[in-house]
């Protein structure tokens, strides 16, 4: 009821500016104990179904997916919110603006968005200090990960000292990692996907982890690999000992949405990109190690789809878009069954 108002306040603005006045909600209300009861009374009370992998405790297998909070502004509000776990990111080394604007949209006809963001963000030192106090006070009850990325001006073959960068630079903060090889908004960022450019980043990679006492470090892919190189991806996970698998990001197909056709930028996001996120667990499922873990992401709006996802063996599910269109509920409608 509240949040249908404030829907429909925030749809009224640019879609870019809707989400920066809700990270300030957000933020603003996480800092006090009035404001942390009310997320928690928007939220409702959220269902527990305790899942354990990566060797982390889940109070249930849903979280927030990357890129709601890429700098870790409002990680508190989001626990408050019900989310079992949050990937904050994606990092890069430096601070950057982000491409041009216009660079998100919102199809509601369709639950969906088009984001052509290029990972906008204030760079791996902020993000550091504002999870170090976090994890400093005591106050996390959530495993929260840190998606890594390279930043715009990096060149094709230096990628790989960014992602290590980010790594060595948030080792000591993050419960786990997440590579992000497949944002469609950063050039060439995509092509790291083939097997052959990304056999060596992430051994390098996990040589890194290793040498700092490993996390969790799992890789993230995009629904528009072909199923042979989803398979090799998930090959390629098992055989270096990953943590897992995220499938999967936005999508580049237009077809989804015909209003989105126009758009000459961006990747997809939402319900139309469901059917895909089925078919991406059900191939990488059959790939990876059954101690693997896989986080299914891509059009996960209700609780028959997460249900869905959970059932074909996807160990966890993240949401982005399904929030902006549900909102503080979001967690609450989708875990019930
Ligand atoms: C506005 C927006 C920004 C995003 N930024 C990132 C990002 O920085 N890194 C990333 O790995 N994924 C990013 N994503 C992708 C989401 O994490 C998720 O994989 C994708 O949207 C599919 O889930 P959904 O249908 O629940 O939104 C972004 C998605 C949206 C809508």
């Amino acid at each position: 009821m509240l949040y249908s108002l404030l829907k429909k306040l925030l749809f009224l603005r640019d879609p870019e500016i809707a989400h920066e006045s809700a990270l300030r909600l957000l933020s603003g209300l996480q800092d006090s104990p009035a404001g942390s009861a009310l997320l928690r009374a928007l939220a409702g009370r959220v269902s527990t179904a305790p899942v354990q992998t990566m060797g982390l405790e889940f109070a249930h297998p849903l979280g927030i997916a990357a890129g709601f909070d890429k700098d870790a502004r409002c990680v508190l509000a989001l626990q408050e919110l019900g989310f079992a776990f949050l990937e904050v990111g994606t990092v890069t080394p430096r601070p950057q603006p982000g491409n041009p604007r216009p660079r998100l949209w919102r199809f509601p006809e369709a639950e969906a968005l088009v984001n052509a963001l290029g990972f906008p963000g204030e760079g791996m030192e902020a993000v550091r200090v504002r999870l170090d106090s976090l994890r400093e006070s005591g106050v996390l009850r959530i495993p929260v990960g840190v998606n890594i990325g390279r930043n715009k001006d990096t060149s094709g073959d230096q990628a790989a000292s960014d992602y290590i960068e980010v790594l060595d630079h948030l080792h000591d903060v993050t419960d786990f990692f997440v590579v992000n090889v497949s944002s469609p908004n950063t050039a060439g960022l995509r092509d790291l996907q083939a097997v052959d450019k990304l056999r060596p980043l992430l051994s390098a990679l996990m040589e890194h982890n290793h040498a700092r006492g490993a996390k969790p470090l799992l890789v993230k892919i995009a629904p528009d690999l072909a199923d042979d190189d989803v398979i090799a991806v998930g090959r390629l996970a098992r055989e270096l000992g990953l943590a897992g698998v995220v499938a999967g990001n936005t999508t580049i197909r237009r077809d989804l949405v015909p209003r989105a056709a126009v758009l000459d930028r961006g990747g997809l996001s939402g319900a139309p990109q469901f059917p895909r996120a089925v078919e991406l667990v059900r191939l990488l499922r059959s790939e990876l190690a059954e101690h693997q873990t896989l986080i299914a992401a891509g059009g996960i709006s209700s609780s028959d789809r997460l249900a869905r996802v959970l059932s074909l063996g996807a160990d966890l599910a993240g949401v982005y878009t399904a929030f902006i269109y549900l909102g503080p509920r979001c967690v609450k409608q989708l875990l019930k069954t």
